[in-house]
């Protein structure tokens, strides 16, 4: 019996999603099962489709204010909360309703190279403009503040004096494709036990 129902947050392409949505498919205990973005344009919009799960789309303004989106994930029976590229921070309204159970992906080994205005590309570039000999990914939960909740995981890989950001990002996005679905799965199970 399905338990765990599971709301993706994503503002842009979606591979995360798309990975997340496929690794709960067969799942028994979780499933994804809603899809929310705050860009009409984004091509998530069109993976979710793709994979039959409804999404939502909002402005940024509505989701400040919780016009429609708490009810829009009630009605879903949403549990957990996934961000996988979501470029909004998450408002009070939303971390005191899933205390615990929002959980983030970010490119780069926390707390090194977050906060806000980091977020994808910029993070792998300016990660190589620091000379840095390794990065990766950090899966945290979701406080108040930008990417400080408390880290569950990291997975690093190396950055080579030849790596361009491009390079860079395709080395995360690995660790990122190879982790954030198995994890999740990990978490929710622990909070059953
Ligand atoms: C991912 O690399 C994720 O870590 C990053 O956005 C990308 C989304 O890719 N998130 C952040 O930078 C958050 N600060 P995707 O749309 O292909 O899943």
């Amino acid at each position: 019996m399905i338990k765990n129902n599971i709301v993706i947050f994503a503002s842009g392409s979606g591979t995360n999603a798309e990975r997340i949505i496929e690794y709960f498919e067969k799942n028994e205990r979780s499933k994804v099962v809603l899809v929310m973005c705050n860009k009409p344009n984004a091509y998530v919009v069109k993976r979710a489709k793709k994979k039959n799960v409804y999404c939502h789309v909002f402005n940024s303004e509505s989701f400040k204010k919780n016009d429609d989106i708490l009810s829009v994930m009630q009605k879903f029976e949403v549990k957990w909360i996934v961000l996988a590229g979501f470029l909004l921070k998450v408002p009070a309204y939303i971390i005191n309703n899933f205390t615990n159970r929002i959980v983030n992906i970010h490119p780069s080994l926390l707390p090194n190279f977050g906060g806000k205005g980091m977020y994808g590309m910029n993070v792998h570039r300016a990660v190589i403009n620091n000379n840095e000999s390794k990065s990766g990914i950090t899966i945290h939960h979701v406080s108040e503040e930008y990417d400080e909740g408390n880290v569950i995981f990291q997975a690093q890989c190396t950055v080579s004096e030849l790596d361009t950001a491009e390079d860079l990002a395709k080395k995360v996005q690995t660790l990122e494709h190879q982790h954030y679905a198995k994890v999740i799965d990990r978490l929710i199970q622990g909070s059953e036990l």
